[in-house]
């Protein structure tokens, strides 16, 4: 296990009615907040209404940032920035999935930022003072509600872009189950996918005696596996909805990856899909995923994936490591179709065409990953044979 440091400072209030900490904790920050959510499932749902009602019995002025995109755009960015330095807000509270929040944050951070909001996603180190933000989580997937990155896109330029600062991560979330029960079932298939994403990336690891994180990610998992089938089929089992939301946080907050030497690899592949074709983030994954893992597997990897296949699918230790691997794999594929989710990427209409600008665009930063390294060649292999 490689040393690290532990820090994980989003306050997490988790459960039905949580949202009667809000008052409360807004006011640990100050009364002016910007609301900032997306397309208006909140409305449709009745969380706006909640949370408006306890601003105004409250004496809580706010101020709102409606329409953020799926794939957040840097224009929202921008307006964002603008009503915040307008009204001197104190919090930004982000109400959503992903999208919401990551926008959020790079409002906060682009709100001290002297310059274009888009400088501080493609360089983070631009970053040196964020307004605090909290977010109440709608969807379980990205676990953007307790780290301290963001993903945004400018259209422009067709990038989409991670960018992140230690200040950036919520001050708290509120993570209500019963808020995901409306989310349609494919964006629960997608979320699923991505949770999954986020555990691999740092599971398919090189570092050896993590036994301990090693063991967490297999727990993590398994219950996305269960409990993703479960909430496909009963959309309201309060059950199923928590312990995807949970895991969704415990996946990338920290816990799985300290102690680890984890580069991530699918994810600045999927990023590509986005950017040029603003496809769904875990559909991508889901897409991309089994490809990826046949395309690293070797004989330096092969125990990953016979461990990986053993604990988390059950699949018999007593046999060829390969056959283990390769089946350990199938039923990962199977388990993405089994959700309905697309296995190739002609099904969300991805053709030959930007294959390569898109993996020469991945590698820009270099090559990817470190389970296996991957070159703009190798990153083009697996896009061609996603197909
Ligand atoms: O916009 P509204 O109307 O709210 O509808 C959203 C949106 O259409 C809908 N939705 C959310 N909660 C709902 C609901 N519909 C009904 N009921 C609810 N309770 O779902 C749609 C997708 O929302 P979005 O926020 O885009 O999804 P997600 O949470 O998957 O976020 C995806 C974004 O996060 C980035 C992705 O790249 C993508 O841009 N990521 C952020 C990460 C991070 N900050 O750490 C890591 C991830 O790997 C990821 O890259
Ligand atoms: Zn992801």
């Amino acid at each position: 296990m490689l040393n690290f440091n532990y820090s994980i400072p989003t306050k997490i209030f988790f459960g039905r009615n949580k949202i009667e900490v809000l008052a409360e904790q807004v006011k640990n920050y100050g009364s002016n907040v910007l609301l900032v959510y997306g397309g208006g499932s909140i409305k449709r749902n009745g969380i706006y209404e909640k949370i408006t009602d306890i601003f105004n019995k409250n004496n809580i002025r706010f101020w709102e940032l409606p329409g953020v995109e799926p794939n957040p755009r840097i224009s929202s960015v921008r307006k964002g920035i603008e009503i915040c330095r307008d009204n001197k807000i104190e919090l930004i509270l982000a109400v959503g999935g992903g999208s919401t929040i990551d926008c959020a944050k790079v409002i906060a951070a682009g709100y001290y930022y002297d310059g274009d909001a888009w400088d501080i996603v493609v360089d983070p180190r631009k970053i040196d003072n964020v307004l605090p933000i909290a977010s109440i989580l709608t969807l379980a997937a990205t676990g953007s509600e307790m780290d301290a990155g963001a993903v945004i896109t400018s259209l422009e330029t067709s990038e989409k872009l991670g960018t992140g600062h230690k200040d950036m991560a919520p001050k708290f979330s509120i993570l209500d189950p019963t808020y995901t029960f409306s989310v349609p079932k494919n964006q629960t298939a997608a979320g699923t996918a991505d949770i999954m994403s986020h555990i691999f990336e740092v599971y398919f690891n090189n570092t050896k005696e993590a036994y301990l994180q090693n063991r967490m990610a297999e727990a993590l998992l398994k219950t996305c596996i269960h409990y993703g089938a479960k909430a496909m089929e009963e959309p309201g089992n309060y059950e199923a909805r928590a312990n995807l939301m949970w895991t969704s946080s415990l996946a990338i907050n920290g816990l799985l990856s300290y102690g680890k030497d984890a580069e991530w690899s699918v994810h600045p592949m999927e990023h590509e899909l986005s950017a040029f074709y603003d496809i769904t983030h875990g559909v991508g994954l889901a897409i991309l995923t089994p490809h990826w893992m046949e395309y690293v597997l070797n004989d330096n990897t092969v125990d990953k994936f016979v461990e990986y296949g053993v604990n988390v699918w059950g699949i018999d230790s007593i046999g060829d490591k390969y056959e283990i691997a390769h089946n350990a794999i199938k039923k990962t594929k199977e388990y993405f179709v089994s959700l309905g989710l697309p296995s190739s990427l002609r099904e969300v209409g991805i053709e030959e065409e930007k294959l390569e600008e898109m993996a020469k665009q991945a590698t820009v930063r270099g090559k990817l990953g470190n389970f296996k390294p991957l070159e703009a060649q190798d990153v083009l292999n697996i896009y061609r044979a996603a197909l």
